[in-house]
């Protein structure tokens, strides 16, 4: 392989500016409105992002015309595609019969139903706007539950932009007494039991590290975390967010430990604004005033009806068991190929992950010019590597994107 050097990034830069006259023209009127010209941080990327115009089926078209394949699937939330048809119809029939109602209603029982009989370990469920949400209702639970303080999480975790730690904890995070020691190492985490082993409210991790770079737990480290957790009585939460879509019963049936509460969001209201947590019945009745729960949880949207739909909607309709473990053997066939194509060329690149979530790995600037180049050619991947399959994704749409890497690889 040629050194990616014999490119530049300016002229990596100039080439992509030089196709989107009409996305540099909206990216000034949004740097005016919004700093950085953006309001999801992780959208950014240089010299500035595209603007999208239209998405349909596995395409985004953006203001200047170019279209793309989207092997991003938002960050794992499009796991549906970007308008889905069933979810589009049952949310236009909510929208019919009124869609801000301020009382309980019949549609999250449904939605709740459908999550607690999918998910092992979830015997009931609360309901949030975001995954970040759910991760905060689920410390504040183990908190409360234990009477303890301290939160034991993981470098490189990522469960929201106030708790993240990847790589370092953020200057935004919310100030829990956290402990944060690398992902995987079973000597730190005994060790942090062994000196407080009173302190530990809770364990909160991804069973696949997503935003730290698609990286596994270790065999036997969840398991670990189990034991740890039975044995100091802290609470073990799964970050589910994203790997609920790695099995029909998530990442805890794929990996065979049960945690004591779960978070989800994402895909499952089939791209619309969602969050969720649930876990052990004894640990949520902390919520039932009428148990003179101590705690209570507010949330203007919580069970708003258009994403309870679409719960409702993509469990019953799209993500039945046969299609979420053919979308991740697709990707399993994608990584895997991805390594093949590196190795044979002698590149410094690394794909991992499980199923339909991968991450590619290589130094800066190479992946830059690997990220630009490939959305020179029409695919669209996050900056950084990321890529998860849609179900829009098809085997020939995968076959299509090795060939342009394996082109690439081989200059
Ligand atoms: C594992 C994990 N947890 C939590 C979150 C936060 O979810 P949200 O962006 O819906 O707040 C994310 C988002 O990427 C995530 O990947």
């Amino acid at each position: 392989m040629s050194s990616p050097q014999d490119i530049t990034l300016d002229e990596v830069y100039e080439r992509y500016r030089s196709k989107r006259p009409k996305s540099a023209a909206a990216d000034g009127e949004a740097r005016k409105v919004m700093p950085g010209g953006n309001t999801r941080s992780v959208l950014h990327f240089e010299p500035f992002p595209f603007r999208v115009a239209t998405a349909e089926g596995p395409h985004l078209v953006d203001v200047d015309g170019n279209q793309y394949v989207d092997l991003l699937g938002n960050y794992t939330a499009g796991l549906l595609g970007h308008s889905p048809t069933a979810v589009r119809q049952a949310v236009s029939a909510a929208l019919e019969t009124g869609f801000s109602l301020g009382a309980t209603h019949t549609v999250e029982i449904e939605a709740a139903r459908l999550l607690t009989e999918r998910f092992p370990s979830l015997e009931q469920v609360r309901f949030t706007n975001s995954g970040t949400e759910a991760n905060l209702m689920a410390l504040a639970l183990a908190k409360h539950h234990t009477g303890r303080e301290r939160i034991l999480a993981f470098r490189n975790g990522y469960h929201g932009g106030v708790l993240a730690f990847a790589p370092e904890s953020s200057p935004m995070n919310v100030p829990h007494d956290f402990v944060v020691i690398p992902f995987n190492d079973f000597e730190a985490t005994s060790d942090a039991f062994a000196t407080a082993p009173d302190e530990i409210a809770a364990v909160i991790v991804e069973p696949v590290q997503g935003g730290g770079g698609c990286i596994p737990a270790a065999p036997g480290f969840l398991a670990e975390l189990r034991q740890l957790c039975d044995q100091n009585g802290s609470i073990l939460i799964f970050d589910e967010v994203m790997t609920s879509r790695l099995a029909p019963g998530g990442a805890q049936e794929l990996m065979s430990v049960l945690p004591d509460l779960t978070t989800l969001g994402k895909y499952l209201a089939g791209g619309l604004t969602f969050g969720a947590f649930g876990g052990r019945a004894d640990l949520l009745s902390a919520f039932d005033p009428q148990l003179g729960g101590a705690l209570s949880q507010a949330g203007t949207f919580n069970n708003n009806i258009l994403s309870m739909t679409a719960v409702v909607a993509t469990l019953t309709q799209v993500l039945t068991p046969e299609v979420i473990r053919t979308v991740n053997e697709r990707g399993d066939r994608l990584r895997e190929s991805l390594n093949e194509i590196f190795e044979a060329n002698d590149c410094q690149f690394q794909a991992t992950g499980v199923g339909s979530m991968t991450a590619i790995h290589a130094e800066e600037p190479a992946l830059e010019l690997f990220f630009h180049a490939m959305l020179d050619k029409g695919w669209y991947i996050a900056r950084r590597g990321f890529i998860a399959l849609s179900l829009e994704i098809s085997d020939d749409l995968i076959d299509a994107f090795l060939s342009t890497v394996r082109t690439w690889a081989s200059r």
